[in-house]
């Protein structure tokens, strides 16, 4: 039976931790698809459409090997899509106690709504400090983020699309 994982978040922007637990879950389970849900708790910076793109963008510049698909989700739970494409397991990124913290009560609920199980993942710790909140804040008063995300994010921040 292929094993399906969903890594879902706001990705907004991906940032490098975010690269990183991708590719470990492309790793591990037979099909990855990389949902970017809005978060209404989050003001966002960047459309939907250009944070799928972007994510898709930064997977193959970074040769990321198995099967990932990107795409995005507006019109329900999150479990809801798991069930609609057969995923049993979701994947989360742990930076710290915080994200344990935060994340935890998701994965009960999400457990009890349809039974997906919830991975918590822990991303190399060279990029523990990274957020997407963290960059959207440099970038937006003219820092450099480049340390921080993949370059198609870096370039586009950059870009007059931006602007
Ligand atoms: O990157 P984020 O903002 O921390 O991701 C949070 C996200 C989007 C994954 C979470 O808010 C979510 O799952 N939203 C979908 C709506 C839903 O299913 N809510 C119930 C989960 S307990």
């Amino acid at each position: 039976m292929s094993r399906i994982a969903v890594v879902p978040g706001s990705f907004d922007p991906v940032t490098l931790g975010h690269l990183d637990v991708i590719g470990r879950a492309a790793g591990i389970f037979d099909q990855v698809h990389v949902l970017v849900v809005h978060n209404p708790a989050k003001t966002a910076l960047l459309p939907i459409a250009q944070r799928v793109s972007l994510i898709e963008q930064a997977i193959r510049d970074a040769g990321l090997p198995g099967s990932i698909t990107v795409t995005s989700w507006s019109v329900g739970l999150l479990v809801d899509y798991c069930t609609e494409v057969g995923a049993s397991v979701i994947v989360k990124g742990i930076r710290s106690q915080v994200d344990v913290a935060y994340e935890t009560p998701m994965a009960i609920v999400n457990r009890d709504l349809a039974g997906v199980e919830t991975v918590f993942m822990l991303p190399n710790p060279a990029h523990a400090h990274v957020s997407s909140s963290l960059v959207r804040q440099v970038a937006a008063l003219g820092g450099d983020v480049n340390p921080y995300v993949p370059t198609a994010v870096s370039d586009f921040l950059k870009s007059p699309a931006f602007d």
